[in-house]
């Protein structure tokens, strides 16, 4: 990393995020249609602790008080997702008027706040009449999701200018049709998997296509993959070289690869090394799919929590092998690494590979938090996390990686999927018997990163 001094550029969106079936709750309510999360977590053993999204943090009523939250936090952008069953009960057809009004509210109420809401289409919860019919292994799914994406952009993007198609394709595939860990709750063999996956790749593709199609103005479109960038232990030329080598390779036989998920929408083609990795498993792809996959996007979006490094080791079959941690090494509540050079090395080899300013969609942590006798919460452990991430974002800024956002995950404490309410990555505490909000010490300190642009991380 070079010594120049660098600013996040001026209108850096500085930003937080959440999903649907996170935070709304409401999961019945005004003719909403169930979702394959609402089926899979009353499964169970399927979530920790029998937990479901059923009420959440009630955002659904209570999005008034959260949007001035995020007023007061001086959130340029709010990244959310809308729900396809609650706008479309059946996932086609009908549409839920109701649905659509609550999101009309939802949008208005952030443009009032002067937050510019950037729209997720799907963000997992999938709904669960078209699960029944075979859900993304149907190759129909993607004109189903084609049709949801011209219904919002049709309705929405008079006011909404940015939009992501897919959140974490890796999770909702890799987790939800392989290792059977989220919903629908499938451990189906990889051919089928990857041919689900290619399914929603299309779906992405397609996506694109509608959006653009009913926009009422000129849309910044893009799609959000999980990115763990694997990295170098030094900066010695050769050993970055086996790094960025090493963050594009598919080195085993699940979804956990960047390349796989991200090379055919950037780059227009499955990547040559996991084709041959997955052999009889890759999927059957139709004569013009990569041209629909391919659609031009404006931005590379990424979801950053994790990474790894690794080192040269001519003895391994792909010449390098990923380092353990050692003993003691600082982990999440999660359990996950804390590795703050992934934004740094991330964003850099994304950059170089598909050539698009960089978005971090996600980043954040999960702590212990609990309010404290004195009625805050003391997450410092949030602060250092976040300040030791962005300030590895910022020097890939400085080192020439055009940077043009970042969303913290999350604005508010919510249901972490599998984990349940176990896993507060919140800037925001919330009571979830009473419903009370009480924003961190890490709110106030973002509010202060945000105020003076990034100075404060100095
Ligand atoms: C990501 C998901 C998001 C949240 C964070 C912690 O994989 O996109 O919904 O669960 O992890």
């Amino acid at each position: 990393m070079s010594e120049r001094t660098y600013e996040f550029p001026e209108g850096f969106v500085w930003g937080a995020a959440a999903a649907a079936y996170q935070i709304e709750g409401a999961w019945d309510v005004d003719g909403k249609g169930p979702s394959d999360w609402d089926m899979f977590a009353d499964k169970p053993g399927a979530v920790f602790e029998g937990h479901t999204g059923r009420v959440a943090c009630d955002h659904y009523h209570r999005y008034p008080e959260d949007v001035a939250l995020m007023k007061t936090l001086g959130l340029r952008a709010y990244r959310l997702s809308f729900s396809w069953p609650r706008i479309l009960p059946s996932g086609t057809g009908p549409i839920n008027q109701r649905g659509l009004a609550f999101y009309d509210r939802l949008i208005d109420e952030l443009l009032r706040a002067g937050i510019e809401p950037w729209v997720t289409l799907f963000h997992w919860d999938f709904p669960l009449e078209l699960l029944r019919r075979g859900g993304w292994q149907n190759p129909d799914s993607p004109r189903w999701f084609a049709d949801y994406a011209s219904l919002v952009g049709e309705r929405f993007s008079d006011r909404v200018r940015h939009f992501f198609t897919v959140n974490e394709p890796q999770v909702y595939i890799g987790f939800g049709l392989h290792q059977g860990r989220h919903a629908p709750g499938l451990q189906l063999p990889m051919r089928e998997v990857l041919q689900a996956g290619h399914h929603t790749l299309l779906a992405h593709g397609l996506g694109v296509q509608a959006l653009r199609a009913t926009a009422k103005q000129p849309l910044t479109i893009g799609y959000a993959p999980v990115g763990v960038p694997l990295m170098p232990r030094s900066s010695d030329p050769a050993e970055v070289e086996v790094a960025r080598r090493a963050t594009f390779d598919v080195a085993d036989m699940s979804c956990w690869n960047n390349a796989w998920w991200m090379d055919p929408v950037y780059l227009g083609r499955y990547p040559e090394q996991a084709l041959e990795f997955y052999g009889a498993a890759a999927p059957t792809v139709g004569a013009r799919d990569l041209e629909i996959i391919s659609q031009p996007l404006d931005m590379f979006c990424v979801n950053t929590y994790q990474g790894a490094f690794v080192a040269s080791d001519s003895d391994a079959p792909r010449g390098y092998r990923k380092l353990p941690f050692p003993p003691g090494f600082p982990r999440t509540a999660f359990n996950w690494p804390v590795i703050p050079e992934a934004l740094y090395y991330g964003p850099k080899f994304f950059y170089e590979r598909y050539g698009l300013p960089i978005v971090v969609t996600e980043n954040g942590v999960s702590c212990r938090d609990w309010v404290s006798t004195d009625g805050q919460v003391h997450d410092a452990s949030r602060v250092d996390f976040l300040r030791r991430y962005l300030r590895n974002f910022q020097a890939a800024g400085r080192d020439g990686v055009p940077i043009i956002g970042y969303f913290q995950w999350s604005i508010l404490d919510n249901f972490e999927w599998a984990e349940g309410y176990k896993e507060r990555f919140g800037l925001v505490h919330v009571d979830y018997q009473s419903q009370k909000r009480t924003p961190k010490d890490s709110f106030y300190w973002y509010q202060k990163v945000i105020a003076d642009n990034g100075r404060s991380l100095a």
